[in-house]
């Protein structure tokens, strides 16, 4: 049975080159600005730091879409918005970069380009140090203009895809009307709809699967999901708000718990899958970000929830030991699942309710 997962598994992940990902969201640039220690100014009592180099790196809605692209998706394009300014052109120039296509950004000369600049020291011999940080947003919702542009784009590509990933990082792209238009196209053109948002998760109403991470899902549901029976109860409650027809629950070091909704509302089916990777985690940004992006992937690949789920952990538990958001590939995936311990895939499906 568990040899069989893994081969299941295994074919899946090469099928996941078959997908087409439409990601809408809030698009991030993440940069990373580096300088050597140098020496303390006169004008201030501040540390100097001589210029050494200056990473671009997708964030957000952006970090999905990038997931899905290294996974080798037959086609990744991006919805969003941009400002009209210097981050701009270095937007579409790392979407570029990452194999996405930016046919759907839309730039509004109203707002900057989310950005968030970190800088950071480096001195021989010892760590590289964060400084400070300095972010570039707006919250606010994009304007009618920019809505009615979002709602033309969503109408010309999502025809040519096989799955929405919807990316809410509050940064303005999802007005009710994007969501409402999301869904509609989504039933349009049967296609599936994946729902990660840091909001509130009954705006996004009928998905095919919402991935909430622990903090979020208690915030929606009003109470803490710490023992096994109140996970329960949340991913119920979740099912309930949203109309979602899955829910899944990322809930850090302790892994993720998958909710599926059955036939005739029956009780919705319960399945705890643990972390593959204990041992050496180094940062866990964005760890979220590959599952969606992983587990939508492998969804259009004919993958079933669970091992679609399954999937999103085993790509997690690779990302979990990069600096940053990061990315996977296929072959990496492959040789993570070669190596995973048998026992963790064995009682997945067969002990439903031990969350
Ligand atoms: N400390 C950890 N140890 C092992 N695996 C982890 C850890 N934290 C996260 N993971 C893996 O990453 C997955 C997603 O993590 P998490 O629930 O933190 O997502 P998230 O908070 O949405 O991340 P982000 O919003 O930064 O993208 C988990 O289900 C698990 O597989
Ligand atoms: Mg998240």
């Amino acid at each position: 049975m568990m040899v069989r997962m893994k081969e299941t598994l295994s074919k899946l992940i090469s099928k996941l080159s078959q997908g087409r990902i439409l990601v809408v969201g809030d698009l991030v640039i993440d940069e990373m600005v580096y300088g050597a220690t140098h020496r303390l100014s006169r004008e201030a009592p501040v540390l100097i730091l001589r210029h050494q180099r200056a990473d671009i790196i997708l964030g957000a809605a952006g970090n999905a879409a990038h997931n899905v692209a290294r996974l080798n998706a037959k086609r990744t394009a991006v919805v969003g918005v941009s400002g009209k300014d210097y981050y701009c052109s270095l937007l579409i120039e790392a979407l570029q970069r990452d194999g996405i296509d930016s046919v759907g950004l839309i730039q509004d000369e109203d707002r900057p380009t989310s950005t968030k600049t970190r800088i950071s020291g480096i001195a021989n011999h010892s760590v590289t140090q964060q400084i400070v940080r300095i972010d570039r947003e707006s919250a606010a919702p994009v304007s009618a203009k920019v809505e009615n542009q979002l709602l033309d784009t969503l109408s010309k590509l999502a025809p040519d895809f096989d799955a929405l990933l919807l990316s809410d990082y509050g940064l303005g792209v999802f007005t009710p009307a994007v969501i409402e238009h999301c869904q509609k196209l989504s039933q349009k053109h049967e296609i599936l709809m994946a729902v990660d948002s840091q909001g509130d998760l009954s705006a996004f109403q009928g998905a095919s699967i919402i991935t909430p991470n622990q903090p979020e899902a208690e915030k929606n549901v009003g109470f803490n999901l710490d023992a096994p029976a109140d996970v329960l109860k949340g991913g119920q409650v979740l099912l309930e708000k949203t109309n979602a027809q899955n829910v899944l629950i990322t809930r850090g070091e302790s892994g993720m718990s998958l909710f599926e909704r059955q036939p005739d509302d029956k009780t919705p089916k319960a399945t705890n899958i643990p972390v593959f990777n204990h041992s050496e985690v180094f940062d866990v940004t964005g760890a979220g970000d590959t599952v969606v992006g992983t587990l939508t992937l492998a969804l259009t690949a004919g993958a079933s929830l669970l091992e679609a789920a399954v999937l999103g952990n085993l790509a997690a538990s690779i990302v979990v030991k990069r600096f940053g958001a990061a990315t996977t590939n296929q072959q990496e995936l492959l040789a993570a699942l070669d190596s995973l311990d048998e026992s963790l895939l064995q009682n997945l499906g067969s002990s439903p309710m031990q969350v």
